[in-house]
């Protein structure tokens, strides 16, 4: 069940990656993957985090994880702030955030059977031994829809499909709260796609789980979320309720992103311009000024060279960052 009571909070959060050259590695930029960020999960939700490929949404994930140390901010988990725990107390909170990563074919060790892979966790928070471990494996294979006799196997011998499922199991082992699903379906083909969906959301309600969904276009994650943020070049540009991000955009990255969407009625189509959405995403290591999206912006004036855009709240929930959002509007749609 879903509530408003914030499971995460993400709170100012960057990650830059230094860039090295020379022989004694001197750093001579910085690559503003993530570049001040701030949202909110909530508990029992699906939070989709949706932006084109290189946005940084895979890093923003990690860093939620401590799986990078953030250059700046903070991630509070259940009020405690995850980027000040250190040993013992980090590990416990480990336990309960999870990642499923994008491409089940490079996340799971070629060399290690089922058993080895999904109760490694297991193993290493010590909770289990022996024979228990075998069983739990068995258990949790038979939860997410695989045959419990296959813990011998090695993921070779596996299609995709369930390849994401043998990391699906890995994911939930622990009992988390929270599982960061990094792009689960983009590497499936579309025909299981639907499945591995529907897989997440029966163990959501069942062991009431809170989702963040990644995926790089809006189609993928509308069936799924809650609430949804759209990112553009490692920040944050609109972030409302599903329906209200689909029915009513306010930012012209989100309404380009939503007129790429393709429509299959040929008439709708055909009368339908795409005039957003030209050219690529600038460099972060130097994003533009101002307003990371001004760039490509249909709307852009001198003042979003100027000044960043401030993220605010304009309708309850719905928060969007363009200094412009009302003339949005004007903007074509479908
Ligand atoms: N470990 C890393 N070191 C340096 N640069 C990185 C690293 N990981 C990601 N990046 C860069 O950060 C940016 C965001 O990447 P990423 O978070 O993977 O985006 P997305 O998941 O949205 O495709 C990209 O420009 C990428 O090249
Ligand atoms: S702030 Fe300016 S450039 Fe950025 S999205 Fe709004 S209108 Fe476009
Ligand atoms: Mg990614």
């Amino acid at each position: 069940m879903t509530t408003n009571d914030p499971i995460l909070k993400v709170e100012n959060l960057k990650m830059y990656f230094p860039i090295k050259r020379g022989v004694i590695q001197r750093t001579v930029g910085y690559v503003h993957a993530v570049d001040d960020i701030s949202f909110e999960v909530r508990k029992g939700e699906t939070l989709g985090l949706v932006g084109e490929s290189g946005c940084g949404k895979t890093t923003t994930g990690r860093t939620i994880l401590q799986l990078y140390k953030a250059t700046e901010g903070h991630v509070f988990f259940e009020g405690k702030d995850l980027t000040k725990l250190r040993g013992e107390e980090l590990r416990l909170m480990r336990r309960r955030i999870q990642m499923i990563f994008q491409d089940p074919y490079a996340s799971l060790n070629p060399r290690m059977t089922v058993e080895q892979i999904v109760g490694e966790p297991l193993v290493v928070h010590g909770l289990a031994r022996g024979n228990e471990i075998r069983e739990r494996v068995k258990q949790l294979l038979t939860m997410v829809g695989l045959n419990p006799a296959y813990v011998d196997r090695y993921p070779h011998e596996f299609s995709g499909g369930q390849r994401q499922r043998i990391g699906v199991a890995r994911a939930i082992s622990l009992k988390p709260d929270l599982i960061v699903c990094d792009e689960p379906i983009s590497a499936l083909d579309v025909s299981i796609q639907a499945q591995v969906v529907n897989l997440l959301e029966d163990l959501q309600k069942e062991l009431g789980l809170t989702y963040v969904f990644i995926a790089h276009d809006l189609s993928m994650v509308r069936h799924i979320s809650t609430r949804v943020i759209v990112m553009y070049l490692g920040v944050l540009v609109e972030l409302a309720d599903r329906k209200a991000l689909y029915d009513n955009p306010l930012h012209p990255y989100t309404i380009g992103l939503l007129s790429a969407v393709p429509i299959p009625d040929p008439f709708v189509e055909e009368k339908r311009e795409r005039i957003i959405l030209e050219g690529d995403v600038p460099s972060p290591i130097n994003p533009p000024s101002g307003c990371h999206f001004r760039t490509r912006c249909p709307l852009a004036q001198q003042l979003c060279a100027d000044q960043r855009p401030e993220w605010k709240e304009v309708e309850p929930d719905h928060f969007v960052a363009c200094h412009y959002w009302y003339n949005s509007k004007t903007l074509k749609r479908r």
